[in-house]
């Protein structure tokens, strides 16, 4: 009954706290339009300006293969199992996607990383996902910038990427359009096996449940790619940021926008109000915390509480999903099985490493929703242990 009365309370207080909704809007294509550079509005707007070029700052790389061992087998098959460096800031699109090591050989690539492909996109329609990555980066003039999130009107909210406003149906006008403008990149995709067009495996906000997104990838019998030595066909999930945030179980999806919490409402020197567009965790902000400090007095160690808890779980399941490949490798050199019982091995491999990926690679580290990060985990440690169960002793 308290904790009923708790939470009620604290749920009229958050709407309180909560900025004016600016509902979604999406981009026309086919417009030949052309894009408006940062450069271009640095005069006009001088603060949001000078805050977007701070997103420089953020240029730390960590090496995930380093850090996570487990991985270089687990995404055996695929150049991820090399080549996978941490996230850094919007500035540096560009350039990573340029030098990641993995090859590329399309333009698809190019989708989250600046606004010159997204009008390309919005201008030629899918044909232009399979431009040559060579001949698109020739034209390419800087990363994510102003169109992505504003076309070419600032301060207005525009969905730019037009697959998001496909896969949200008839949700979309729901949306909030500081959550959409995030959504347009922070979200799991795959590439369309035969436009090679980025598309998100679901058509509305329920189906955006990994339950939901795993049965879609099993009735069209998608994988990204095939581990050489299992032959587990494997589906290599991206950034579930909003999925994740979004998806049930979530605390304050109702309440709070991806910009609430990594744009920081900020004053130039005339004390004038403008929105920080350098993109930092809320743990790093005085000023986002100001609306936080009414329920959570020291929000870095609740945070790091929770991570350190999914990490944990994280590795431990990772490093049962490399015994698992390692096992099922040797059981497939071996001649001990049929291929009924080998695949049998293998259907729960993909299952679990599809679960446990949707945590392993969301950004938040189980910030943004630990119940459906919970969820997944048990999901993962239930299906590998079963797999595991099936190798022949
Ligand atoms: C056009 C695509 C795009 C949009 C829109 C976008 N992002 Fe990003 N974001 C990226 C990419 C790509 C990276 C990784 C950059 C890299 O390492 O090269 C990134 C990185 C980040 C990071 C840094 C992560 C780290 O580990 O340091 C934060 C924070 C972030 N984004 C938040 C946001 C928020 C909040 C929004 C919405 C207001 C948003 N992004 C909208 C593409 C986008
Ligand atoms: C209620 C607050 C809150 C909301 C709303 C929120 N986030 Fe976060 N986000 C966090 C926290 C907390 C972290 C973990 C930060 C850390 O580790 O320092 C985080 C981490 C991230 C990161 C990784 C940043 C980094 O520096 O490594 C990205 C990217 C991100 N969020 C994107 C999003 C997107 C996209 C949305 C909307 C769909 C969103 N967030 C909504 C609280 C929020
Ligand atoms: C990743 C998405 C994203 C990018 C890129 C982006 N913005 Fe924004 N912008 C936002 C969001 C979200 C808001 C907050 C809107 C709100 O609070 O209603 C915003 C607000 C604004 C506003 C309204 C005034 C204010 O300060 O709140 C202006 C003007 C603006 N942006 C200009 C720009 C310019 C100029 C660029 C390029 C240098 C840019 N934006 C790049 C997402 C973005
Ligand atoms: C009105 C009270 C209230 C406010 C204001 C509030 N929170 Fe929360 N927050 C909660 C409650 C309650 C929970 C759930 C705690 C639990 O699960 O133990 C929570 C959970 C969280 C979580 C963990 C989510 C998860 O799935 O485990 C994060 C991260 C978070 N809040 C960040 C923020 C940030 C950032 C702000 C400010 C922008 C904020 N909160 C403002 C009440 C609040």
């Amino acid at each position: 009954m308290k904790k009923t009365f708790t939470l009620i309370l604290m749920t009229v207080l958050l709407v309180s706290v909560c900025m004016m909704a600016q509902a979604a809007t999406s981009t026309e294509t086919g417009t030949g339009v052309t894009v408006i550079t940062a450069n271009e509005w640095a005069e006009t707007y001088a603060d949001v300006y000078a805050s977007y070029m701070q997103n420089a700052e953020n240029d730390a790389v960590i090496d995930h293969v380093e850090e996570y061992p487990m991985i270089a087998t687990v995404y055996e098959g695929m150049a991820f199992n090399k080549f996978y460096n941490s996230a850094r800031g919007h500035y540096y699109t560009v350039q990573d996607v340029t030098n990641t090591g993995r090859p590329h050989a399309l333009a698809n690539c190019f989708t989250c990383k600046t606004p010159d492909f997204t009008a390309r996109v919005n201008n030629e329609g899918v044909s232009a996902y399979t431009i040559p990555f060579e001949d698109m980066l020739a034209t390419v003039n800087e990363s994510v910038s102003c169109y992505n999130c504003h076309a070419n009107t600032p301060g207005e909210l525009v969905v730019t990427h037009t697959y998001l406003t496909d896969a949200m149906g008839d949700d979309f006008a729901a949306l909030n359009g500081e959550t959409a403008a995030c959504a347009q990149c922070h979200v799991e995709y795959y590439f369309a096996p035969e436009t090679k067009a980025v598309t998100l495996p679901y058509s509305n906000m329920e189906t955006m449940h990994p339950d939901s997104i795993l049965a879609f990838f099993e009735e069209t019998e998608f994988a990204d790619y095939t581990n050489p030595r299992t032959g587990v066909r494997q589906i290599k999930v991206q950034h579930p940021e909003f999925e994740t945030y979004m998806g049930k179980g979530s605390v304050h999806a109702a309440q709070f926008t991806c910009a609430d919490c990594h744009m920081e409402k900020a004053a130039n020197e005339n004390g004038e109000a403008y929105t920080s567009h350098y993109w930092v965790s809320p743990v790093d902000s005085a000023a986002i915390q100001q609306n936080c400090s009414g329920c959570h007095t020291d929000l870095a160690a609740f945070v790091k509480g929770i991570q350190d808890k999914a990490e944990e779980r994280t590795i431990a399941i990772g490093t049962k999903l490399e015994t698992l490949t390692n096992q099922l490798a040797d059981a497939v050199a071996s001649e001990n099985y049929t291929e009924d019982e080998l695949n049998a091995i293998r259907e729960l491999n993909r299952k679990g490493q599809f679960y446990w990926d949707f945590v392993f690679v969301e950004n938040s580290e189980s910030a943004h929703n630990s119940r459906l990060t919970t969820e997944c985990l048990d999901k993962a440690e239930k299906l590998i242990d079963e797999a595991l169960g099936l190798i022949k002793q």
